[in-house]
C-alpha cells in the first residue's frame, strides 16, 4: 500500500508563491487554514507529515519551526541537520520513512515550494491539491509549477466554497483530485 500525496499552496494571479524568500502577502486567516489542513486527523494520536524544500524551511520564523505536530521533512542535497527536522536527499527517502510509520501517520503533506511541488504533481502517488487562489496580483520570484491537467475539483467538508476576504484582499480554496489512485493510504 503506497501513500496518497497532498500537496497545499496559496498562489496569486499568475501562479506566484514567493519573493524574497518569504510570503509575498500577509493573510493571518489563510495561514490558518495551512494549519488546520496539515494537522487534521481522522483519529487520535495519528499525525500527519509536511515535506518542504529547504528554502521554505528556512523561510520560516525560527519561533514556528519545527511546524508542531507535524513530522517535518525538508529536502535538501546537502547534509544539513535541521533540528526537528528529518532532512532528506529525495520525495521518496521521506516518503519511505513516513510509511514505516504504519498506523502512526495520517496524510503526507508537500506543502512547498516550487521543486517541491514539482516533485508531488509527477509523483504517480499524487492524489490532491488544496490551492488558494489569491485574487490579486504581487511580484514574485517563486512559482507554481503547471498544475497536472487531469486533476478534477471536488469538495471536502472542511473546506469553505465562499470567496474568503481579508484585509481587503479576496480569495477561494479549491481542493483539485487526481481521479486514479487505488489502493492507496491517505
Ligand atoms: N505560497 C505558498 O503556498 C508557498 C509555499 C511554500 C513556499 N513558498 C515560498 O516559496 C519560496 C521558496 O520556494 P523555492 O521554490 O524558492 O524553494 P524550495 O522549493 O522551498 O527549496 C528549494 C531547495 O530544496 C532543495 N531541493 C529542491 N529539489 C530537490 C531535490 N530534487 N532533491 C533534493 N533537494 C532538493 C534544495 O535545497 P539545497 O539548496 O539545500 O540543496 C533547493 O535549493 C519562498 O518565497 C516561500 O515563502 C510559498
Amino acid at each position: 500500500m503506497s501513500t496518497r500525496i497532498c500537496a497545499i499552496a496559496a498562489c496569486c494571479e499568475g501562479g506566484g508563491i514567493g519573493k524574497n524568500g518569504d510570503l509575498p502577502w500577509r493573510l493571518r486567516k489563510e495561514l490558518q487554514y495551512f494549519g488546520r489542513m496539515t494537522c487534521r486527523v481522522s483519529q487520535e494520536g495519528r499525525q500527519n507529515a509536511v515535506l518542504m524544500g529547504r528554502k521554505t524551511w528556512d523561510s520560516m520564523p525560527a519561533k514556528m519551526k519545527p511546524l508542531r505536530h507535524r513530522i517535518n521533512y525538508v529536502l535538501t542535497k546537502s547534509d544539513l541537520t535541521l533540528p526537528g527536522a528529518i532532512t532528506c536527499k529525495s520525495l521518496e527517502e521521506a516518503l519511505s520513512d513516513f510509511e514505516k510509520r504504519g498506523d502512526a501517520v495520517e496524510t503526507f503533506w508537500v506543502i512547498g515550494g516550487h521543486a517541491a511541488y514539482e516533485l508531488a504533481f509527477a509523483s504517480a502517488s499524487f492524489y490532491r491539491l488544496y490551492l488558494t487562489r489569491i485574487h490579486a496580483s504581487y511580484d514574485c520570484d517563486a512559482f507554481l509549477p503547471a498544475i497536472p491537467v487531469d486533476l478534477t475539483s471536488v469538495s471536502d467538508p472542511d473546506v469553505s466554497s465562499e470567496v474568503q476576504e481579508e484585509n481587503g484582499i479576496k480569495y477561494h480554496f479549491e481542493v483539485l483530485e487526481r481521479p486514479a489512485v487505488f489502493g492507496a493510504k491517505q
